[in-house]
């Protein structure tokens, strides 16, 4: 009885590693610190995005940006984009952005 609970409590922590996976770190960092302008889904499409005419992620101009463009951009800002160098660690910043791309409509 008591290792089958155990067993069970090993599963359940395997599959929220798992999801966490998945979703990657950059994740957490975009919903807290990105989304309020470029959305959850990335279109840009909040009241915040929209006046500062944010671009959505998969609009031909952002698609055809490098990682490492995106990556200077968040570092450094751009127009009414924030710089998020010293904000965020380098680490961050790559995530983010691996979830940017995970966010871009091909
Ligand atoms: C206050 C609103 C705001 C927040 C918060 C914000 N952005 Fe932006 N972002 C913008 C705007 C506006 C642009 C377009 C800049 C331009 O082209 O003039 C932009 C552009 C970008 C671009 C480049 C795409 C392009 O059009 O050049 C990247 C990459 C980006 N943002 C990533 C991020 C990340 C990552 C975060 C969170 C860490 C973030 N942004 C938070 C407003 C925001």
């Amino acid at each position: 009885m008591k290792n089958r609970f155990a067993l069970a409590v090993v599963s359940v922590i395997a599959f929220s590693a798992m999801t966490v996976f998945a979703q990657g770190p950059g994740a957490d960092t975009y919903k807290t610190k990105c989304a309020m302008c470029h959305a959850a889904d990335g279109s840009g499409a909040t009241p915040a995005g929209k006046a500062m005419k944010t671009p959505s992620f998969s609009s031909p101009e952002v698609m055809k940006m490098s990682t490492a463009e995106l990556v200077a951009t968040t570092k450094n800002g751009k127009g009414r984009m924030p710089a998020y160098s010293g904000k965020l660690t380098g680490a961050q910043i790559t995530d983010v952005v691996a979830y940017i791309h995970t966010l871009q409509k091909k």
